[in-house]
């Protein structure tokens, strides 16, 4: 069985987010169900350069404004289709915004030739490649549905990370498309006038997924659907959530190379050295009492406004904080300015680190994940995983993979965290509190790290859901 994945990140090559996790995972996983996956990915500097022993596998004259190969290779275990195309994807930095830090202009153009390369791939271009399923993953790859189902290519898969980024463009955006007229039409792109990339791949798919059962049902309401859920409750029966997993060998508490104790669920006190050296790390005043942590967007969606309007209670009740994000900016000035008012307690490291993130979850006592929405969330996994407990918001993923301490979960022995709601600065001032008082009790505390370890967090089950899937389109 074979699959072709589009998508505009993959792991280790490109990643802003969890996105790229998944994909970059899922291909491991899947290969364990029999399932074949092929990446197709835009041609960044970073692809490229990964790309080993690449060949050409074919040629366009003129892909969206300029000539372009597709490239097939392998990196890092990944079987990869890379579109190598210059005059859209040689840039530097971030896969979606120039260094002035606004989206590149032509986007539209950027992603469309993502969406028709792996249609065409997918639809077999090449003679010697020809896909069962084409899954294709948020806004950037989401035409891939649209150009499959007008050019008669293979079924397809839309599954839906964040719904918030929906890849909206004027109408004049059409004529670029090399779509059929009947295209710009409800059952397609067209949407309210507009062009609607997510749009266009929720009405042409044949399966749509997203991240969890919980924000399945919330993407469906008026409140979490961002203008989508009237489509997407007419779809309703081809919409299920698969809760996403982590890759278990980079996140393995026991043998992670970038932490510096190894430790596993018998051998917690282990973590003692961890939280020193994130103390060190964070310029933290040493000590045993409870350190938050944070690994983080710093944006709107993760609540961390108001995570940051409440650092000074954080501080007042003898907390300590570790947190590292990065984001907008008036979020990452206050808790940068909140550090300054807190020397000792609050410590801040803006950026993106991958070794730090892995120190957090070593040595921190839990990860704060404050989102107003959050679709899975892949910390609060990872914090599972390492024995830091999470605290988080009662929405999406977060609701499906955190058991609430409450009295009933503990006396029955299967809490593994905190959750709050609504995500305002009072109910999170009482769910830290509530952690801190079970942190102050030894046993408590380690019977949530425990259980919390012994959650099955990899992909193993939710591969097999995403294989049945594959398996019933080609069927079908
Ligand atoms: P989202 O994709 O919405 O940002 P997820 O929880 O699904 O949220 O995934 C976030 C991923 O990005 C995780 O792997 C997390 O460890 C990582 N991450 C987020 N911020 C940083 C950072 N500043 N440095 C390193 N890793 C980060
Ligand atoms: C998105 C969501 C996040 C999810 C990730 C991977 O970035 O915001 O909740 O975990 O995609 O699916």
């Amino acid at each position: 069985m074979k699959v072709l994945s589009a998508a505009s990140e993959l792991f280790p090559l490109v990643k802003t987010g969890g996105l790229a996790d998944v994909t970059g995972a899922l291909p491991a996983a899947l290969a364990g169900e029999g399932v074949e996956v092929t990446n197709i990915v835009p041609g960044y500097p970073a692809v490229m350069a990964a790309l080993e022993k690449a060949s050409p596998f074919h040629a366009y004259g003129d892909l969206f404004g300029g000539p372009a190969r597709l490239m097939r290779g392998t990196a890092r275990g990944l079987d990869i289709i890379a579109i190598d195309a210059p005059h859209l994807f040689d840039r530097p930095g971030n896969p979606y915004l120039g260094t002035d830090g606004k989206d590149w202009p032509d986007n539209a153009r950027r992603f469309a030739a993502l969406a028709k390369a792996a249609a065409d791939v997918a639809g077999g271009i090449n003679a010697n490649y020809r896909a069962g399923v084409l899954h294709c993953h948020d806004w950037q790859a989401a035409l891939g549905p649209v150009y499959s189902r007008f050019m008669g290519g293979p079924k397809s898969v839309m599954t839906v990370h964040n719904i918030a980024f929906q890849g909206q463009f004027p109408a004049t955006v059409f004529g670029i498309l090399g779509l059929p007229q009947q295209a710009f039409a409800i059952d397609g792109v067209e949407y309210y006038g507009n062009v609607g990339y997510l749009k266009g791949g929720l009405a042409a798919a044949d399966a749509i997924t997203t991240v969890s059962p919980t924000y399945a049902q919330e993407i469906c309401t008026p409140e979490h659907g961002m203008g989508l859920d009237g489509l997407l409750r007419a779809r309703r029966q081809a919409l299920r959530g698969i809760v996403n997993g982590i890759d278990t060998d980079v996140w393995n508490p026991a043998m992670d190379g970038r932490i510096p104790q190894t430790y596993a669920a018998g051998s917690l006190t282990k973590r003692a050295a961890n939280k020193r050296a994130l103390e060190k790390t964070f310029r933290l005043e040493p000590g045993d009492g409870i350190i938050h942590g944070v690994v983080s967007r710093l944006t709107w969606q993760k609540g961390m406004d108001i995570f940051a309007a409440g650092l000074d209670a954080l501080a007042a009740a003898g907390a300590r904080l570790a947190l590292l994000g990065t984001g907008e900016t008036a979020i990452e000035n206050a808790v940068l300015e909140a550090s300054v008012r807190h020397p000792g307690r609050i410590g801040v490291i803006t950026g993106h680190d991958e070794d730090i993130a892995h120190l957090v979850q070593a040595g921190a006592d839990t990860i704060l994940v404050p989102s107003r929405f959050e679709p899975c969330g892949l910390t609060q996994l990872c914090g599972l995983r390492y024995g830091c407990v999470p605290v988080v918001a009662r929405t999406g993923g977060l609701n499906d993979t955190v058991i609430d301490a409450n009295d009933a979960a503990l006396r029955a022995g299967v809490a593994t965290g905190f959750q709050f709601a609504p995500v305002d600065g009072a109910a999170l001032e009482h769910a830290l509190a509530r952690a801190a008082e079970c942190h102050s009790d030894p046993q408590l505390w380690q019977g949530l790290q425990r259980r919390g370890m012994e959650q099955d967090v990899s992909w193993s089950r939710s591969a097999a859901a995403y294989a049945r899937l594959h398996r019933s389109l080609v069927k079908a």
